[in-house]
């Protein structure tokens, strides 16, 4: 045994040929701890201790032994770092915490409204103190890496936020993310997320080999990272000099810290990079006074940044506080302000959008602004282009800031060209030749063509087929404007028959420009896989006005299946039905956005469509309650009087999260009533109807046993 010993402990002096198979794996052991190590040294700590000639011979040392006893190759084998073979396309992965993005502010005072909407929605205190903690926000992509057992498992893009693509392969290229944790207080499950970026420098290195090999080059660091994560041959991933900073989590199987900054220095502990200018910050002043310094060292740092993220220190805070939309009510981006530049204003194209909404755009001199080329900006409005008399041939200011679309700031006006005609906006729809109409108090002009109008069919398609809708992979907006300029398609339930009918099209499909035998089966089974689908996805796909994600979500937890709502929705036609009182009971859903979706199912073609899909083998699914079902799910609610533990806000998102509808006014649908102090005429209304109410010791048993926070970024 003692021999034994001994000879693993020489092993390191060997050459490889002369290890045994004991001998070998030690020397794996060592390799890749000792590479891990030098690995950390180098792209976190930026002081290495070893040559590259040294890094490269162990690196050699550990191919070479591997090579020679390839089952002995460990999953935190350094040669894992180089990429794999291409695959053929990115698996989807479905988090089990929805990847949030956040709220945006613009200027101090949306900071400060920031805190003040925290501590109203926690009932604390006007000048109650609220730690933070500010640090740089990147531009970069957000990923999350789960590790199992310390182990790195699985990574993944963030996606639509719900699901996003398998990029484990990718991810394990990136050397400052680590493959094996360190530590005995790693929870064994561990979902750590955060930004994947490339260093300026390195982005500009590899434009300029781009560009000496004739390839096109990448527009900005953000995008040469997102191509370069997005490679479905890891081994050019592997090449490009990924960074990652750890900023978040989503599933993990153990709590590991009481505050954001206790989980910062965790995770710093367990290997990851986190971002060294993150500060803790007692309260709003110094959270300020922290973005002025960020935005200060902005320029020097190796890495682009777009402003300084904010997030409340206390975990159990983030919990109750949870998140709306997208985003978490804890946080928020204060944006750097956006970059500006001049150019002349060619032309002002006018859009004709899904809801027959005509935007006009304008057609820009290619400008560069914050290292983007920008030729079209947005000019929102008729009003707009009114107030600020923005004429053809104008020099305009433009902005662009983050991702969002440019926009024009306003015109120089001792630019402007002599006989410079004021803009008359359109009467007719460009498209169709339709009156285009403004309602009263409506700032849009809308082209009253409805299906007749091909622009707003294929907006119509577009939306249909968009990520947070059917998301059909290989199906995206140039195809279908294709399809339908072809006759292929010409509404939604036509994707559902493409294979059938593929025989009868001249040519097919997969003879079409850009198509082959493998990529239109490829497209066909997309679409069967999409023949199943969330009700709300189907919902919101539909492209109702004003309802969006959120609303389609509620409407699909109110109504659970997609043939009550759709009977539900019919019979709400009628004003003075349950059906319609029901509809707009739902919170969060007014008469006005009532009375657009009723507006939809007035419209025959409408429901005509919905039947097509049912015909055509498109499935909606019964809306799930979310997992671990509280007494609450499915449950109608409604709050009234005030509640000593939390505020009525609160207590609505703590409902919801669990999966209660929260109803404004009480019902013969209604399941339960909570009752606060000074509760009036809805707790009498509930005992004359026999609805149940609960006291609010009551309420909180039901609510407070499950982490109903919905937490997870
Ligand atoms: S936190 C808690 N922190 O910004 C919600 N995001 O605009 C998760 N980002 O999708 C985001 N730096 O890709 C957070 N320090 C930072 C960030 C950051 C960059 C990105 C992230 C997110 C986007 C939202």
């Amino acid at each position: 045994m003692a021999e034994r010993a001994a000879a693993v402990a020489g092993a390191a002096a060997l050459p490889v040929a002369k290890l045994g198979r004991d001998q070998a794996a030690a020397e794996l052991a060592r390799l890749a701890a000792e590479i891990a190590r030098h690995d950390r040294l180098y792209y976190v700590e930026d002081a290495p201790e070893i040559s590259d000639a040294e890094y490269d011979r162990l690196w050699r040392r550990n191919a070479d032994i591997e090579a020679c006893f390839a089952d002995l190759r460990r999953p935190d084998s350094p040669g894992l770092r180089v990429g794999a073979p291409p695959s053929e396309a990115f698996a989807k992965v479905t988090h089990g915490r929805p990847m949030l993005s956040l709220g945006n502010a613009f200027e101090a005072a949306d900071v400060r409204e920031f805190f003040q909407r925290v501590r109203r929605f926690l009932g604390l205190a006007e000048d109650a103190p609220v730690a933070l903690v500010g640090e740089p926000k990147i531009d970069g992509l957000s990923a999350t890496a789960r590790y199992e057992r310390g182990r790195f498992v699985l990574g993944a893009t963030r996606g639509d936020g719900r699901v996003g693509e398998d990029i484990t392969a990718n991810l394990r290229t990136v050397r400052d993310l680590p493959l094996l944790l360190a530590g005995a207080d790693v929870p064994d499950v561990l979902e750590v997320r955060g930004e994947v970026y490339m260093m300026s420098g390195d982005f500009l290195a590899l434009n300029a080999e781009r560009e000496a090999a004739g390839e096109p080059v990448f527009a900005n660091p953000r995008n040469a990272g997102a191509g370069s994560l997005r490679q479905l041959d890891s081994r050019v991933t592997a090449r490009r000099k990924l960074h990652f900073f750890a900023y978040a989590w989503g599933e993990v199987s153990a709590p590991f810290a009481g505050a954001y900054w206790e989980a910062l220095e965790r995770f710093q502990r367990w290997g990851f990079c986190v971002n060294p200018l993150a500060r803790r910050c007692a309260g709003v002043d110094e959270a300020l006074a922290l973005y002025d310094e960020i935005a200060a060292r902005r320029s020097e740092l190796p890495y682009e940044i777009d402003g300084v993220v904010y997030k409340v220190d206390r975990l159990d805070w983030q919990d109750r506080l949870g998140m709306v939309s997208r985003a978490p009510r804890w946080a928020i981006a204060f944006k750097f302000p956006a970059e500006r530049a001049e150019t002349r204003l060619r032309e002002i194209a006018i859009q004709v959008g899904r809801t027959g909404a005509l935007t006009p755009v304008a057609k820009l001199d290619p400008v560069e602004v914050g290292g983007v080329t920008v030729s079209r900006a947005s000019l929102h409005n008729e009003d707009e282009i009114a107030r600020k008399d923005i004429r053809e041939g104008d020099t305009v200011v433009i902005q662009r800031a983050g991702d969002v679309i440019p926009q024009v700031i306003e015109v120089v006006r001792a630019r402007r060209p002599k006989g410079a005609k004021r803009y008359p906006f359109p009467r007719i729809c460009p498209e169709c030749g339709s009156a285009a109409v403004r309602e009263e108090d409506e700032v849009v002009r809308r082209c009253t063509g409805g299906l007749i109008c091909p622009a707003q069919a294929v907006e119509r398609l577009r939306h249909f087929v968009g990520r947070e809708a059917f998301d059909i992979e290989g199906l995206g907006e140039r195809q279908i404007a294709a399809f339908w300029r072809d006759g292929l398609i010409k509404e939604p339930a036509d994707i559902f028959t493409l294979r059938m009918r593929n025989g009868t099209f001249d040519p097919p499909i997969e003879e079409r420009d850009g198509w082959g035998e493998k990529s239109a089966e490829n497209l066909f089974n997309a679409i069967d896989a999409r023949r199943h689908i969330e009700l709300d996805r189907f919902i919101y796909a539909l492209g109702i006005r004003q309802v969006g994600q959120t609303t389609a979500r509620l409407l699909a937890r109110n109504y659970g299946t997609l043939a009550a709502w759709h009977a539900a929705m019919k019979a709400a036609g009628d004003r003075d039905s349950s059906a319609y009182a029901d509809l707009v009971n739902i919170d969060a859903i007014g008469p006005k956005v009532a009375e657009d979706i009723l507006a939809f199912f007035a419209e025959p073609h409408n429901c005509a469509v919905i039947d097509g899909l049912g015909d055509a083998g498109v499935e909606a699914e019964k809306f799930a309650a979310p997992e671990g079902a509280s007494p609450l799910a499915g449950k109608t609610v409604v709050f009234t009087g005030a509640l000593d533990a939390m505020t009525r806000a609160e207590a609505k998102a703590r409902a919801e999260a669990l999966g209660a509808k929260v109803a404004g006014s009480v019902s013969r649908n209604t399941d339960f009533v909570v009752v606060g102090s000074d509760a009036g005429s809805k707790a009498r209304k509930a005992r004359d109807l026999g609805v149940r109410t609960l006291g609010e010791a009551e309420w909180l048993a039901l609510a407070g046993g499950v982490d109903g926070s919905g937490r997870g970024t």
